[in-house]
């Protein structure tokens, strides 16, 4: 969708939960904003801080040295309040008296569930950045955040892998992703697991003992399960329990790696994304594009309808998970 109205004042925030990178894609819409002479509002703690009227003016310098660090120098929130046609139309009386015309928002699909009701109740234009570590949104490739994360699991995965062969041990690693299972499934890759429990695929235990049970066989005397939070077992101490009752070669052990997983310097790959989509939002506001989120679709910056992003499900890659159990012999 394309408005015309002249841009002169932006508020950005940073909204669910947070995701390496975020600060990176801050620091890039602030400097892109001053390239196109607009000031930036920075909102503190996402939609909450909207309602309230919690902002911070962002200048040049406000993102010096933020492009290395985790988590969001602006704070973040999951807003029960902006879920409220009340919380809303508060929060539309501070965007008019601030005179804010446009709002960038960083974040996955509660963000811009939000953003869109906005848009289509106030008119207020918005712009997403995908930031959210689970790389659920639909249409683009990569979300800020997921490569850090799947770096994170990964060199848990091998440290794992260390004392599991020294101890002859069966783990099963836990790691976010409620819904939807990329870090699962990348990390469980790149970590060379033995088996993957996503939350797309219903995992059947039997199969997962007699493939375990396999590997013993073969003389395998460690093996790593990662199991994704939202598989249909339940977390990593359901399964490894529910596991355990009918097989038990190994001593088994449990890693959750939870809230790890969120934080951290982000990756070379999440900063160069989060500055071109940082940009690439600016640049949809100042042409008159508005209810989209930008995105990354073959290394090319696309824009996608903010609709899409949270109704059309992202699916996970079959052949990769095809390819793990191959390479899991
Ligand atoms: O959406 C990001 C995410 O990290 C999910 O992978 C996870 O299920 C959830 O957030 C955890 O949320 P919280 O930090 O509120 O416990």
């Amino acid at each position: 969708m394309k408005e015309t109205k002249k841009i002169n004042r932006v508020a950005l925030m940073c909204s669910g939960g947070d995701a390496p990178g975020m600060n990176a894609a801050v620091r890039a819409v602030v400097r892109a904003c001053i390239y196109h002479n607009i000031a930036v509002m920075g909102v503190v703690r996402g939609y909450d801080g909207l309602i309230d009227g919690n902002f911070e003016t962002l200048e040049s310098r406000s993102v010096s040295n933020i492009i290395s660090r985790g988590g969001t120098i602006l704070k973040t929130a999951r807003s029960e309040r902006f879920r409220t046609k009340e919380g809303r139309k508060a929060a539309f009386d501070i965007v008019t008296a601030y005179e804010i015309d446009g709002i960038i928002a960083i974040g996955g699909n509660g963000t811009f569930t939000g953003g869109e009701l906005f848009f289509k109740e106030f008119g207020v234009p918005f712009i997403g950045i995908p930031g959210t570590i689970d790389n659920d949104l639909y249409g683009t490739d990569y979300t800020i955040g997921f490569d850090t994360a799947c770096n994170t699991v990964l060199d848990a995965v091998d440290k794992i892998r260390d004392t599991a062969d020294s101890h002859d041990r069966l783990f099963f690693i836990e790691v976010m992703g409620r819904d939807a299972g990329f870090i699962a499934l990348n990390a469980g890759i790149a970590g060379g697991v033995e088996a993957i429990l996503l939350p797309e695929t219903d995992t059947d235990i039997e199969e997962l003992i007699k493939k375990l049970n396999r590997g013993a066989k073969k003389k395998k005397t460690s093996s790593m399960v990662i199991v994704a939070e939202g598989n249909n077992n339940g977390g990593a101490m359901e399964v490894a329990r529910k596991v355990s009752e009918k097989f038990d070669y190994y001593d088994t052990k449990v890693t959750i790696i939870g809230h790890l997983q969120r934080g951290g310097s982000p990756s070379c790959h999440d900063r160069v994304l989060a500055s071109r989509l940082g940009v690439a939002a600016v640049d949809a506001l100042v042409q008159g594009h508005t209810n989209v989120m930008v995105g990354m679709r073959n290394d090319k910056v696309v824009q996608i309808p903010l609709h899409d992003t949270f109704t059309k499900r992202k699916d996970i890659n079959n052949d990769l998970f095809d390819m793990a159990a191959i390479l899991a012999v």
